[in-house]
């Protein structure tokens, strides 16, 4: 009998044995899943790389409808290179990454990184362009992205705090209307001219 368990409660212990085999076997699936995302996101989803955004403490929702909008291709494949581990250097880009992945996988994935601790980039910015851009995201953006963008159940990303170049080349693509956009989020934007945008990103950098 295991240790611990007497023959009164031997139905709970094999019981609880049970559930703590298969927490395991979770633990060690998802580590499975998510450690391929490290090789490039970071450990735990912080990036150190500008092109690559943080996925840390992002929403279950927006992190798997973003994943199954990279495997249907809705948003750019762009090639990116792995940046660290045995496939380094290796190409490839996140639509493959994501067509990779089974439901449950993205299930898991997400809740994985929903739990994890957002980390804000140390980044260069300019102190009056984020000043500016404040003013602007207070008037058109705050309403769905709440705290400067810093609040994962706004179900949107995490603006505050990442990565300046990611910022600018997703806003570039929505623009384009290479990525979709929420409907009402367009006129927004639409109503933000280039220097304009360019504070709000000056904004979303200056999280410390
Ligand atoms: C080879 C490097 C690489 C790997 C591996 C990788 N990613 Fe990415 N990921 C990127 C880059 C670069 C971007 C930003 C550009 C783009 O959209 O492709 C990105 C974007 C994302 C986004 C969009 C973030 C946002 O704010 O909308 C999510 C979500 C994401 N990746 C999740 C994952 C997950 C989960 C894994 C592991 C299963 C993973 N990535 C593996 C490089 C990678
Ligand atoms: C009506 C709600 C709404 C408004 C207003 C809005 N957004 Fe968004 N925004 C969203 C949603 C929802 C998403 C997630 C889109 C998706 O599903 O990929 C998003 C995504 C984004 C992203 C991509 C985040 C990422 O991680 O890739 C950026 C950047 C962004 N918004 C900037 C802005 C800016 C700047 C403004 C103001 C000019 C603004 N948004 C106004 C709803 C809004």
């Amino acid at each position: 009998m295991k240790k611990g368990c007497n023959r009164y409660f031997a139905l709970a212990c094999s019981a609880l044995f049970g559930l703590y085999l298969s927490n395991a076997a979770f633990a060690a699936d998802v580590a499975k899943l998510v450690e391929p995302c490290f090789s490039c996101h970071g450990k735990n989803g912080n990036s150190a790389d500008p092109d690559v955004p943080n996925i840390a403490s992002y929403s279950e929702d927006y992190l798997t409808k973003t994943l199954k909008r990279y495997q249907d291709k809705e948003r750019p494949c762009i090639e990116t290179e792995i940046r660290s581990g045995s496939k380094k250097g290796t190409k490839t880009d996140m639509c493959k990454i994501a067509a990779a992945l089974s439901e449950d996988d993205i299930d898991q994935i997400g809740g994985f990184f929903v739990a994890q601790t957002f980390e804000r980039t140390p980044q260069a910015f300019d102190a009056g362009l984020a000043e500016k851009g404040k003013s602007i995201h207070n008037k058109r953006c705050y309403t769905c992205h709440s705290e400067g963008g810093s609040e994962p159940s706004d179900h949107a990303g995490i603006l505050a705090g990442q990565k300046m170049a990611y910022l600018r080349q997703q806003i570039k693509f929505f623009r384009e209307g290479k990525r979709p956009m929420n409907k009402k989020m367009k006129p927004k934007l639409e109503a933000t001219d280039d220097s304009e945008i360019e504070a709000v990103i000056n904004y979303y950098g200056s999280f410390k």
